[in-house]
């Protein structure tokens, strides 16, 4: 018989011990009630955001998943039935779906959108064409409002959402920096990614590095917090702009955030600060996305992905996205 196997969250994971929190679960395959579609999941995309729907904590920017849901995430595959008429079998499909087999949805609710299956590899719609892409766009574009020339900072910069912002921004003809861990990764950044300069934040010093930048930095796309915000804020040219886009620094506690250290240089240098959330801009994504598409076919864009394989193996996945273990984009050929 045919089943469908998925993730349940059984408890709040403790820091990354995501086997004690998680466990592989076994169903029929689900039927679609009125209004839903079911997806055959591809692909699983690791985001480092969904750490904090499996901690206890509400007041984040999505409430916690109840314990004993099957785990919510990012999917890419074909609807194999729909009882939705904007959706029919065979269609390609990105939503958030559940970590599974197949994903049962409401179009509505998971933002079920059909993606163009004529890419050549479509995968890139975790990629270059995806959430991270419009996330790093919205970012530097409608919150940093980035210019042509100005230095501009990205932190966790070998990921999936920061390699993005710092090839975006780059294409936007501004000079960047990137902060990542490790030489591997600053290797890729300045080799690959056209980065002017990268920085080891496990080895170098930081707060140093950022003040022999000439100018000061003008936009920061800040994915860490904590410490990197500290060591960018006495670094910021005077009218400077952040945009704060995570905290992954901090997702593993269930302790709120504490605030800047130099608080005290928002004042000094006239900054401005803004947290943003992707689906505050979804409905202008439309218009990056011809661009995006553009800079993919040109090679001007690119994303490297961070594959395993098998539905079995996505904890192990997910912890080494959250623990930095990876160059580029994390995702599960759930098709093993
Ligand atoms: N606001 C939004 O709408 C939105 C949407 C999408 C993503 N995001 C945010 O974008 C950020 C990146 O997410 P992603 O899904 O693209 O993951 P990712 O960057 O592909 O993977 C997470 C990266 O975080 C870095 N990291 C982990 N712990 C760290 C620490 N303590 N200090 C510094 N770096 C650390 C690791 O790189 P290193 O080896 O360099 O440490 C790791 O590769 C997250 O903060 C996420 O919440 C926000």
């Amino acid at each position: 018989m045919p089943e469908n196997r998925y993730w349940r969250l059984d408890d709040h994971p403790h820091g990354n011990d995501f086997a004690a929190a998680f466990s592989l679960q076994h169903e029929p395959i689900p039927e679609p009630g009125p209004g839903q579609v079911l997806i055959q999941n591809s692909w699983l995309s690791m985001d480092a955001g969904t750490r904090m729907w499996i901690t206890p904590r509400t007041d984040g920017y999505q409430p916690p998943l109840p314990l004993g849901s099957k785990m919510v995430g990012l999917c890419l595959g074909h609807v194999v039935a729909s009882r939705d008429p904007n959706f029919t079998e065979g269609d390609l499909v990105r939503c958030f779906g559940q970590w599974a087999d197949y994903a049962l949805v409401d179009p509505a609710l998971s933002g079920l959108v059909k993606v163009d299956p004529s890419v050549a590899d479509i995968r890139e719609h975790f990629g270059t064409l995806g959430l991270n892409a419009l996330t790093a766009w919205a970012g530097l574009v409608d919150v940093a409002h980035v210019k042509p020339e100005e230095n501009v900072l990205v932190s966790a910069a070998a990921g999936a959402t920061g390699s993005l912002a710092c090839q975006i921004a780059r294409n936007l003809g501004c000079t960047v920096i990137g902060i990542a861990g490790g030489p591997e990764k600053c290797g890729y950044l300045t080799e690959e990614l056209g980065v002017a300069r990268a920085i080891d934040y496990k080895h170098d010093d930081v707060e140093k590095a950022l003040s022999e930048v000439p100018g000061g930095i003008n936009a920061y796309f800040d994915n860490v917090g904590g410490p990197m915000l500290d060591a960018a804020l006495p670094n910021m040219a005077h009218y400077g702009r952040i945009a704060i886009c995570g905290l992954v620094a901090t997702y593993d506690s269930d302790t709120p955030t504490p605030g800047p250290a130099r608080f005290d240089q928002i004042l000094m240098r006239r900054l401005t600060i803004t947290g943003f959330f992707l689906p505050d801009f979804l409905d202008r994504a439309a218009n990056y996305l011809p661009t995006l598409r553009e800079w993919l076919d040109s090679g001007k864009l690119v994303m490297r992905f961070d594959e395993t394989r098998g539905l079995e193996n996505t904890l192990s996945a997910y912890a080494g996205m959250l623990t930095g273990r990876n160059i580029g984009k994390v995702i599960v050929d759930v098709r093993g």
